[in-house]
């Protein structure tokens, strides 16, 4: 089965679910972050290479100041706790996104972790924190148009892969798979130009009853899909194209 190199995923539904259950949203981003836990170890432990989660986004500050104050402290603590079993898995952790809106206490907790996994050799697992993808592109060009300014670059050399060594997801590949749960179908502002040829997986489970099952379940879709990148190809072309 042919597996995919990245897969992201917008870990939607927390608080319907927490409403369904008659309790406050926070209780359903508490279930969410287990969920996230059993995942990234599922992916880890499936050979999987990148593992990219939207745990916050830009517009995400915009939520009642509580929610957003209990998701950085499960951050934190995410951190704190998982830290020496992300190492014990080999799984190098890092984040993408507009660091400097984060709390400071998070912030140290993320280097601390960002440090202590920096030699593990598995899963390259990703947290989207504070990260919109309209801004990751507006930060690129504005760091190209400097290089360009200081005449380091000319305007003629700019093309695809200079743009994608300025974003944020640089060196990661691009994500083969975008898994969204909650049965919304949309992007959000995640990973905008990555996404050109990711294969899409919507599922109406919502985040906190996502299981290894539905992590199958998207795997399988997957490897039925033929990836054809715009072109029209024999099947040992496709794979080497992958590759
Ligand atoms: C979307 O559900 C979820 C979020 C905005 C936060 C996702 C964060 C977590 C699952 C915690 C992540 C933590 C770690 C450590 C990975 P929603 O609140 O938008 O749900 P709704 O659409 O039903 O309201």
């Amino acid at each position: 089965m042919s597996l995919p190199k990245h897969i992201a995923i917008i870990m939607d539904g927390n608080g319907r679910w927490a409403q369904l259950k008659r309790r406050p949203r926070t209780f359903g981003h508490i279930k969410g972050t287990r969920v996230a836990k059993k995942i990234i170890t599922d992916c880890s432990r499936r050979g999987i290479k990148n593992l990219t989660l939207y745990a916050f986004s830009t517009e995400n500050w915009f939520r009642p100041q509580e929610e957003v104050s209990l998701l950085m402290t499960i951050l934190r603590r995410y951190l704190r706790r998982e830290t020496d079993n992300l190492i014990k898995e080999n799984i190098r952790f890092s984040i993408i996104g507009d660091i400097t809106r984060i709390p400071t206490d998070v912030r140290e907790a993320i280097a601390k972790s960002m440090e202590a996994t920096a030699h593990c050799t598995g899963l390259n697992l990703v947290f989207a924190l504070s990260y919109g993808s309209r801004q990751e592109i507006t930060d690129s060009v504005r760091e190209i148009a400097q290089r360009v300014a200081r005449g380091e670059l000319a305007v003629q050399d700019i093309d695809e892969s200079i743009i994608n060594s300025a974003l944020s997801t640089y060196p990661t590949p691009d994500p083969d798979l975008i898994i969204r749960t909650s049965g919304e179908q949309r992007l959000s502002n995640f990973l905008l130009w990555q996404a050109a040829y990711s294969e899409f997986y919507f599922t109406d489970v919502l985040w906190p009853n996502f299981t290894e099952h539905d992590l199958d379940q998207a795997l399988q879709v997957f490897a039925s899909r033929q990836r054809r990148y715009g072109r029209v190809l024999t099947n040992d072309k496709v794979e080497k194209l992958s590759n």
